[in-house]
């Protein structure tokens, strides 16, 4: 609240100095004429963890954020702007990937997440190094297996841009582009992606129906999963070890990296299930292509080690035909709608 209002305040001393010349000192809390834009919370969900107190959304800051989004410019050579890695086809992940590929055919450590309903997240990545998503977007900007560019790059070649300087200027008062006022339009653009349009969500609301399969799936996933991907969110957001055995190439050890605390080893971020069945690859690493291979893990692949959770550690029963039910209850979660909502697509 306070830090909106200050920034609400910047804000108007930049209309008061500018009206000062013009001489007319009209007082405005909105000078540029901004159409301010409510956050989206579905009914079944619970608050957001994050109110763009410090970043009020905007139809034209919005519109700005999905502009760079999709601009090859913010990376080194132009190839790899966010979109390429976060596909709308793919939830915004990236489709049938184990890795994405970055800039100078190089790939990235981990399989880049689906981006929606982003304001429900309490920590980012794979290991949570980033508590708010605010930052977490300069650093594929500066990673060498992403975009491989520089801000002042980046700034440099968008501020010779005539559209972007009046864009920057009606959202943030200054045509000057900062790194700060990228970030903030890009999470202005990515927080509004909110999905909650899945064959469930209409269950939930009385507006479709479960098949027998879905609804058996349904049953044993509350039984057996739930417990880390609780509804309506699918994750508790907690970081928790799966027995997933370390793939020595990478030798990815998770939550400890940021902690370095020795119980957090091998421990991942508890991903959202939701749109899950069209993400695929699976897990941090995308090792898994199917959902019955993640289901199948569960059942038969799990390696406990001295962290991994006693919810999993001696594996979840299931029978084959359970298993493919779960499966089919995973495909429940699918927002079709969000694929193609043209709010999100390219500009
Ligand atoms: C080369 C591929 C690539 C590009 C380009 C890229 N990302 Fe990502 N992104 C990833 C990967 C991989 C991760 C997961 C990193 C990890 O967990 O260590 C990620 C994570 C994220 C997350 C965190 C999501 C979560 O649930 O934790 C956000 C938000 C995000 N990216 C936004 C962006 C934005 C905005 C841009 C453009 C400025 C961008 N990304 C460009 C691959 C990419
Ligand atoms: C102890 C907590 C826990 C339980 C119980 C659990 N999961 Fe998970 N799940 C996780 C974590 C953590 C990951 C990510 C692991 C990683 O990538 O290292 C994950 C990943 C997944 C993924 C891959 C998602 C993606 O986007 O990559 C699927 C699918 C999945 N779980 C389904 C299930 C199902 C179905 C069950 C029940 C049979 C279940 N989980 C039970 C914690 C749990």
């Amino acid at each position: 609240m306070k830090k909106s209002l200050q920034f609400i305040s910047i804000l108007t001393l930049a209309a008061v100095g500018f009206s000062y010349g013009l001489n007319s000192c009209k007082k405005s809390d909105n000078p540029n004429n901004l159409h301010y834009v409510q956050q989206e919370k579905p009914d079944i969900f619970p608050e957001p963890v994050y109110h763009f107190e410090d970043n009020p959304l905007s139809e034209e800051g919005i519109a700005l954020g999905r502009k760079l989004f999709y601009d090859g410019r913010l990376s080194l050579d132009g190839n790899y702007p966010c979109a390429s890695c976060h596909q709308q086809s793919a939830a915004f992940g990236t489709f049938e990937h184990d890795r994405s590929h970055g800039y100078n055919g190089s790939h990235t450590l981990r399989n880049a997440p689906p981006l929606y309903n982003l304001a429900w997240k309490t920590d980012f990545h794979w290991d949570g190094e980033f508590k708010a998503f605010l930052p977490e977007a300069a650093q594929p900007i500066n990673s060498h297996n992403e975009m491989a560019e520089s801000f002042n790059g980046v700034i440099d070649k968008l501020q010779k841009d005539p559209e972007y300087r009046n864009m920057f200027r009606k959202v943030f008062a200054t045509e000057f582009i900062s790194a700060g006022n990228m970030l903030k339009a890009l999470a202005q653009f990515t927080g509004s992606m909110v999905s909650a349009n899945s064959k469930y969500d209409r269950f939930k609301k009385g507006e479709a129906t479960l098949n027998t399969q879905e609804t058996e799936g349904y049953e044993l996933f509350k039984l057996n999963c739930a417990g880390c991907h609780p509804e309506p969110m699918f994750t508790d957001n907690s970081f928790r070890n799966i027995g997933l055995p370390i793939d020595p190439v990478l030798d990815d050890h998770g939550r400890v990296r940021v902690t370095k605390d020795p119980a957090d080893d091998g421990k991942f971020r508890v991903p959202s299930l939701r749109s899950v069945y069209l993400t695929s690859n699976y897990m941090h690493d995308g090792r898994f292509n199917t959902l019955l291979q993640c289901v199948n893990h569960y059942r038969a692949g799990v390696q406990a080690g001295p962290n991994t959770d006693p919810a999993v550690a001696g594996g979840i029963t299931l029978t084959d035909a359970q298993a493919v039910n779960i499966t089919l209850f995973l495909r429940t979660l699918s927002d079709s709608s969000f694929l193609t909502d043209p709010r999100f697509t390219r500009p």
